[in-house]
Order: C-alpha cells, then sequence, then structure tokens
C-alpha cells in the first residue's frame, strides 16, 4: 500500500483536494491517507506555517497531494510550496496541458510543459540599494542538464515526438545561452525532433500554433507563465495540474493558488486537483486507474457535468459526487 500525505492548505486548497481524495477512494487502488496541515490557516491555528509533524508525515509518505497556500504579498511570507520544493529537490516542474473537450477553451492543445524548478529567476535572492533592488537569476549546467535529461526521458515514456527548447538566449546570452547549449549537448543522439523557440514566440505559438507544440522544456519563470497561458486556453486554472518532481520524491498540486474570492462559495473546479491527482497515480505506476480520471472528466464534460467556470452548474461536492457516479462506465 501506497502513503499519500494529503496537505489541503488555505483556501480552495482543501476543498478541491477533498473531491480528489473522494475520487481517489472510489478508484480501484490500493492508497493510504496521512492528512497534513500546512499554510496560512495553520499558522493561526498553531504558530507555524510547516508544522514539524507534516515534515514527518511527508518524510514518511511515497508522495504528496498538495491544494494551495495563501502567500500574502502584504507581509514577511511563510514557508510556501517554494520550501518544500527546495526540501526535497523536486527540480522538475511538470504541467501537462490538454483540452479535454472541444465545448471548452480556445485552443486545441496537447502539450507538456517541463520546467526548471530550482533556479532561474526564483532564487530568492535580492539586494536592495539606494535606488533599488537587484535579483540574482542564476543558471547553472548541472540543473540545466537534469531538466533536459528529465524532458527526454519523459518524451519517450510518453511517446511524445518534439521536444522544444524555449528560452531568451538573444537577449541573455551568457545565462540563457547555457541553457540553450546544454540542451543541444543533450539531445545531440535523439530520434525525437527538436526545436528551439524565444519565449515571446513561444507565448504566440501557443495561440496561434498549438499543433506545433509537444514537449517544452524551459526555465523556471517562462515555464510558470507559458503553462498558466496554456491553462487558459484549455479551459482556465481550474485545468491545470502540475507534478515536482525529484530523484526521491514527488508533489502533485493543481496549478492554481488558494482562490480567496471564491473560497468557501462551492464554486472551485476541483478537474486541476484530480488531474494532479492522475499524475500521482502515474508516479505511483498505477497508470491504469490515472487515466480513468482523465477519462470520467470527459464523459463528464460531455454529459453537462461541469462546473461554473466552464459554463455548468455544479458545485465543487456534486459536481465530484457526480463524477463518481460516472466512474462504472469508464
Ligand atoms: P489563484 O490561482 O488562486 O486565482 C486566480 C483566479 O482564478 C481567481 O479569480 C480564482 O477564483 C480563479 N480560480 C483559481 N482556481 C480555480 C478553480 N479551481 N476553480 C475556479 N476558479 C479558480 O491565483 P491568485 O488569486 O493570484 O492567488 C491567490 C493566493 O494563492 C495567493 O496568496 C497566492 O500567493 C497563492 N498561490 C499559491 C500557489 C500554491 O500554493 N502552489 C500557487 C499560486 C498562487
Ligand atoms: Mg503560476
Amino acid at each position: 500500500m501506497k502513503k499519500v500525505a494529503v496537505i489541503g492548505g488555505d483556501g480552495i486548497g482543501p476543498e478541491v483536494i477533498a473531491s480528489a481524495v473522494r475520487l481517489l477512494e472510489n478508484l480501484d487502488v490500493d492508497l493510504e491517507f496521512m492528512p497534513a496541515e500546512m499554510g496560512l490557516e495553520c499558522y493561526r491555528k498553531t504558530g507555524h506555517f510547516i508544522p514539524e509533524v507534516t515534515m514527518q508525515a511527508l518524510e514518511q509518505s511515497d508522495t504528496c497531494l498538495f491544494g494551495a497556500v495563501t502567500t500574502p504579498l502584504d507581509r514577511k511570507q511563510g514557508p510556501s510550496i517554494l520550501f518544500l520544493r527546495k526540501h526535497f529537490d523536486l527540480y522538475a516542474n511538470v504541467r501537462p496541458v490538454k483540452r479535454l473537450h472541444p465545448s471548452i477553451g480556445l485552443a486545441d492543445l496537447d502539450v507538456v510543459i517541463v520546467r526548471e524548478n530550482t533556479e532561474g529567476m526564483y532564487t530568492g535572492i535580492e539586494h536592495a540599494d539606494s535606488d533599488g533592488v537587484t535579483l540574482e537569476r542564476r543558471v547553472t549546467e548541472r540543473a540545466s542538464r537534469r531538466i533536459v535529461r528529465f524532458a527526454l526521458e519523459l518524451c519517450r515514456r510518453e511517446g511524445r515526438r518534439r521536444i522544444t527548447c524555449v528560452h531568451k538566449a538573444n537577449a541573455m546570452r551568457m545565462s540563457d545561452g547555457l541553457f540553450r547549449r546544454v540542451f543541444f549537448e543533450e539531445i545531440e543522439e535523439t530520434e525525437i525532433d527538436l526545436q528551439e523557440m524565444l519565449v515571446d514566440a513561444a507565448a504566440a505559438a501557443l495561440v496561434l500554433r498549438p499543433k506545433e507544440l509537444d514537449c517544452v522544456v524551459t526555465m523556471n519563470l517562462y515555464g510558470d507563465i507559458l503553462s498558466d497561458e496554456a491553462a487558459a486556453l484549455v479551459g482556465g486554472l481550474g485545468f491545470g495540474p502540475s507534478g515536482n518532481i525529484g530523484d526521491r520524491y514527488g508533489i502533485f498540486e493543481p496549478s492554481h493558488g488558494s482562490a480567496p474570492d471564491i473560497a468557501g462559495t462551492g464554486m472551485a473546479n476541483p478537474v486541476a486537483a484530480m488531474l494532479s491527482a492522475a499524475m500521482m497515480l502515474r508516479y505511483l505506476g498505477e497508470s491504469v486507474e490515472a487515466a480513468r480520471i482523465e477519462k470520467v472528466i470527459r464523459l463528464g464534460l460531455e454529459r453537462g457535468v461541469r462546473t461554473a467556470d466552464v459554463g455548468g452548474k455544479h458545485k465543487t461536492v456534486p459536481y465530484t459526487e457526480a463524477l463518481i457516479g460516472l466512474l462504472e462506465e469508464v
């Protein structure tokens, strides 16, 4: 039996994660759930953003399903998911984006964005001086190499035929230039179709020529922005799952945040959390049941079982129960 640490977090995090867990409980998989707390609500209750017991639960588990935590910008931030990514060295952020039904979204995308998760623009190292702030943007050969290798391996596993390196080496010649060089070195002898694109062109290509992109490997900030754009093109943030994966652990989470504007209203779309659970099942080797999650969401969309963000009437809990009712058909 595999152990899954379950962290709902703040806002709609606990709502969408409860839905994903309900769905998992109705599948043919043997999982033990280990609920744990983290985030702003947890801080208010316990005085800690990530209590020691939560770290222990994570350490004892095989993987983690994570909702979202609120990170207020107007005060000193508590540890966010960035802390866990660092702690477990989850260097690959994997974001598959696929349109599940022609009636939703704007573009017929089926792309996986593999984003470097540990450096680039998100080092968090900033120095203030009398007139401004300088950010340390770090690009290393080691991190670039392992993310390119990870993306290549993913292409082989998933049968993806093209890999696109997205960078901005025309402007950032040394740093992005390093990433680009490593990409071409690593994939010298591969049967996969290679391509490179500047990040601004990639942003346009997602909209104008979605079929051209299959697997994108890119740096931290570019991947963050492109993946939200891609999710918007297939129906919105409610359809964007993600995995933070390292060599010894993986944390799976919807790419949206805690959505305080709709928290508690029952309006949250749990699909991104459910698709994240499907990614988690694949990570655990349960690909058949993972595919059933995608199938049942598609079937729901076809039958009008959908949440308000995609023109439906279902609130979070009834939506989840309706999908469970459809499970025997997939
Ligand atoms: P957000 O993703 O929470 O919300 C953006 C917009 O999309 C909102 O209008 C929201 O209602 C809508 N939305 C998001 N998820 C939805 C869903 N499942 N169903 C229906 N509508 C949905 O981003 P925002 O508002 O910028 O951030 C809110 C908080 O979340 C912030 O404190 C931020 O720092 C945090 N955050 C945390 C993340 C994490 O824990 N990994 C990731 C992103 C943001
Ligand atoms: Mg983002």
